[in-house]
């Protein structure tokens, strides 16, 4: 998609990554003793991404944002600063963590709807505090419970019901959302009882209904059986609870192609995010709701890679398995997902691929990036670009094998800084020596 060759060497949205790695390299030594993979990102791409929800959104003049953009799926703070400067985004949260980021970004409350399926106490009280636009409630119970944390904090809690529409996403099991056996969401049959708890609350406000039927999907066909539920349920709601109601959200999921990084390949297939807005905007003409929608991967996926470099091989009979320096601790998205993330090596070599595992360090048969897939020949010592990490890889990564967090770069106006520093090792141990 955003990639290409010129002279064998890389260009990433016309940024020439050999050059603009070998000065993030130098800097990484020259000022942490760094060597190790770090993540890159591109704001250009990040914009290009963003700008599909803007221009045609389907509730452009409201005024207030109709995109919140997924946190968990890139929640670095400078990341989350360039969404913030957008009046079109508002961000979904999942966690006292991510408020504090939010918070942290500048975001302002009315711009922050909070999602999940176990929001505790010091988070709702946490979010109520904050004063953010609405809970996107997932049981009865937390129904309750926010009306509990309201009354005692003398709140009022904007509240929008996540209905589990039971429709299938036909994406992998692990990302699928939308599914009655699936923890998410209201089942259709406690609507009714959700709606009886609204109306003996004085601390509620109902003012939406939501739904996400999971990640990284291609039709649109699941998101207009689950739009047609969702306006089916407003229509039930008595009008006497019925006073701040604003929206419906679609939730996110929009899928990226994976499996095509070069630009213009005429196989490269994604979501058709503007079949779906021209869809809603349908919807937002007939019925007196906002629309909104929580897109993450499709905003920011293809905007960060994650660079590497090859440490050894090893010859098989028929292939080649190529370690690296990075492993699930960077992307675990392979080993989790099954899911696919091109190679591109900085510089090609020569014409012909040869098959290759491309693997991590890691002590886990599962820390593998590719299997048998043809890459140009790998040395030791090359540098990798692990494409379209953007989404769900450093939000994603970890400390397994005591591997210290890995720096992350961000390129803007054809120059690059560092927007989070390598993890030291002391810092990586300090809550444990801190108690020695
Ligand atoms: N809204 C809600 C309520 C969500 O739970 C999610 C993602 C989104 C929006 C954004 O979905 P997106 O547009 O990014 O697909 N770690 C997995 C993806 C997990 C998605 C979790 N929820 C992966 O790497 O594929």
């Amino acid at each position: 998609m955003y990639y290409e060759y010129r002279d064998n060497n890389l260009f990433w949205q016309n940024t020439d990554l050999v050059e603009m790695v070998a000065h993030i390299e130098k800097e990484l030594e020259r000022d942490y003793s760094y060597t190790g993979p770090f993540y890159l990102y591109h704001k250009d791409i990040l914009m290009h991404r963003m700008s599909f929800f803007q221009s045609t959104g389907p509730a452009a003049s409201s005024g207030i944002p109709e995109f919140f953009y997924s946190v968990k799926s890139q929640s670095n703070v400078h990341i989350l600063k360039i969404i913030a400067e957008n009046s079109h985004f508002g961000m979904d949260i999942v966690s006292g963590g991510e408020l504090f980021r939010a918070k942290v970004a500048g975001i302002s409350p009315e711009r922050i709807v909070f999602a999940g399926v176990g929001k505790t106490f010091p988070e709702i009280r946490d979010a109520l505090e904050y004063g953010i636009k609405s809970f996107h409630v997932e049981s009865l119970e937390e129904l309750e419970a926010i009306s509990r944390i309201a009354r005692s904090a003398g709140k009022k809690a904007g509240v929008a019901l996540r209905i589990n529409p039971d429709v299938s996403a036909n994406t992998h099991a692990y990302i699928s959302t939308g599914k009655e056996e699936n923890k998410f969401g209201i089942p259709v049959y406690e609507f009714s009882s959700a709606l009886e708890i609204l109306r003996s609350s004085s601390s509620l406000e109902l003012v939406g209904l939501q739904a996400h039927i999971g990640s990284q999907i291609q039709d649109v066909i699941p998101y207009k059986k689950t739009m047609e539920i969702l306006i089916s349920k407003a229509a039930q709601i008595p009008e006497d609870i019925k006073k701040p109601f604003e929206y419906l959200s679609i939730g996110g999921g929009f899928g990226i192609d994976y499996e095509h990084p070069l630009v213009n390949d005429p196989d490269a297939k994604e979501f058709p995010v503007r079949s779906l807005l021209g869809y809603l905007e349908g919807v937002q003409k007939e019925f007196p709701y906002r629309i909104i929608l929580e897109p993450g991967r499709y905003i920011s996926a293809y905007s960060g890679l994650l660079l590497t470099h090859a440490t050894y091989n090893k010859q098989k009979k028929d292939y080649r398995i190529t370690i690296t320096d990075s492993g699930m601790s960077e992307l675990i998205r392979p080993a989790l997902y099954q899911a696919f993330h091109p190679i591109l090596p900085l510089v090609r070599n020569g014409r012909t691929q040869i098959p290759h595992d491309i693997v991590g360090p890691i002590c886990e048969t599962g820390d593998f990036f590719l299997k048998k897939y043809p890459v140009y020949p790998i040395q030791p010592g090359d540098r990798l670009a692990i494409t379209h990490s953007g989404a769900y890889s450093a939000s994603m990564s970890s400390n397994y094998n005591s591997r210290p967090m890995v720096p992350e770069y961000l390129l803007e106006n054809n120059s690059f800084r560092i927007i989070r520093k390598p993890q030291t090792l002391e810092e990586m141990i300090k809550s444990e020596t801190s108690l020695l």
